[in-house]
């Protein structure tokens, strides 16, 4: 490992069936007011919301709740949460749902005591907080964004078609605690479940796909990766299996928590595309992300051929001999796009709405950044589209 780096990681993790009883240690931790947040209401009809609440009736909270947190949430239910979060003076945000629910939490945490815009400041200036913050808490529903681990925090401004991350570099921001009860994930639908397990896979690509030296990390992400794809083939035949379900949602955690990106520049590419895609389309995010990504890895596969090739022998399990590097990594992604295909991902950006009429838009919405193997310019941004559609 050639960087130099720090690592702190303050989430708390309580893990397995039950996990919700580990609520009430964690509520003795905070004030009486709670601001109860979730999602359009999945959490109602499994049974979810009802635990948590009687947990929290238990602990004596005065609970106030922010129901309908859209997917993609929007910089509008933000403003809207904002205000219902000054009235009840929070001391403790508890996040009930998936990534959605978890990022929006966050955007509420660093912005309730902020009197300035919070678009512009964090999503356009990505400014850090300059007030006090609120701690986050979450229950985990929905598993692939690593954002029960991380201090990320994703918001769509429709109006503008731009969805933008803010990564925060103040730990606090990070939930304080999470459950994660794999059995809180089996209502999930199929869709989601095999778009989550798309986007843990992504993630740690984004970190993978980066750096030439001899990487702790990179080890750790080829056990992830194997691990996901192992655990995903028994979910897509059975999604009641929970040996799978709980492996698949302890490596989305570990997948985007800040542990395998030590050491790495990092690429993020395919969800810069896929983000600037979602903006315009509104889809779901693994999805996007599926749309995208063999476009793109063809694209740059040439400017990083010995880390496609490896992929291809320890991830994928292909054989090296009599195969040129360029003949591995092509048999990598191609190992990768077989996957892809059996666990039913969308492959392409036109079945999630995408037209060719919103290409400008999607360019002009795309971050380029350049930790990945090459950096992309406008022409090239605009053909990955035209492939991905
Ligand atoms: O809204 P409800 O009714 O709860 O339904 C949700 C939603 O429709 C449903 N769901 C969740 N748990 C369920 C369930 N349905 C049945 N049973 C359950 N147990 O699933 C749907 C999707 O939920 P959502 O939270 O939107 O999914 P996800 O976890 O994929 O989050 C997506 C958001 O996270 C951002 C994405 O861009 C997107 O905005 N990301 C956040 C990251 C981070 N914080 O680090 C990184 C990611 O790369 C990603 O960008
Ligand atoms: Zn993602």
């Amino acid at each position: 490992m050639l960087g130099n780096f720090t690592y702190c990681n303050p989430t708390k993790l309580y893990f397995g069936r039950g996990a919700v009883e580990s609520l009430k240690e964690e509520l003795q931790k905070y004030g009486d007011n709670v601001l109860l947040v979730y999602g359009g209401g999945s959490i109602r009809k499994n049974g979810i919301y009802d635990e948590v609440v009687a947990v929290l009736r238990e602990a004596g909270k005065k609970v106030t709740e922010i129901p309908g947190v859209m997917p993609n949430p929007t910089i509008d239910k933000l403003r809207e949460g904002i205000a219902i979060a000054r009235d009840n003076k929070t001391d403790l945000i508890l996040a009930v749902g998936g990534g959605s629910v978890i990022d929006y939490s966050k955007a509420l945490s660093v912005s309730v005591n902020c009197h300035e815009d919070p678009w512009d400041k964090y999503f356009i200036r990505f400014e850090e907080p300059t007030c006090e913050t609120l701690p986050v808490g979450a229950v985990l529903t929905m598993v692939g964004t690593g954002s029960e681990m991380n201090s990320g925090s994703v918001i769509t401004n429709p109006e503008q078609k731009l969805k933008i991350g803010h990564v925060f570099q103040d730990e606090k921001i990070m939930p304080r605690f999470a459950i994660l009860d794999p059995g809180y994930t089996l209502t999930l639908p199929r869709y989601q479940m095999v778009s989550g397990i798309y986007d843990i896979f992504n993630h740690i690509c984004e970190q993978y796909f980066s750096g030439e030296d001899d990487n702790t990390s990179d080890y750790i992400s080829e056990g992830l990766m194997r691990s996901v794809v192992h655990s995903s083939r028994i979910a897509v035949k059975d999604p009641q299996d929970y040996e799978a379900r709980s492996n698949i949602m302890w490596t989305a955690t570990w997948a985007l928590n800040t542990l395998i990106a030590k050491g790495k520049s990092t690429d993020w590419m395919v969800h810069m595309l896929g983000q600037s895609a979602g903006a315009c389309t509104n889809a779901t995010h693994g999805m996007t992300l599926a749309a995208v990504s063999l476009p793109y890895y063809r694209h740059i596969m040439n400017d990083g051929l010995p880390k496609f090739a490896r992929f291809a022998a320890n991830v994928w399990d292909i054989p090296s001999e009599g195969k040129t590097e360029k003949e591995m990594a092509e048999a990598g992604l191609s190992a990768m796009e077989s996957w892809m295909k059996e666990l039913g991902l969308v492959m392409n950006l036109t079945d999630l709405g995408a037209t060719e009429e919103m290409i400008p838009d999607m360019v002009k919405g795309t971050i380029v950044l350049d930790g990945g193997y090459r950096k992309l310019d406008g022409a090239e941004i605009e053909e990955i589209f035209r492939e991905s559609l």
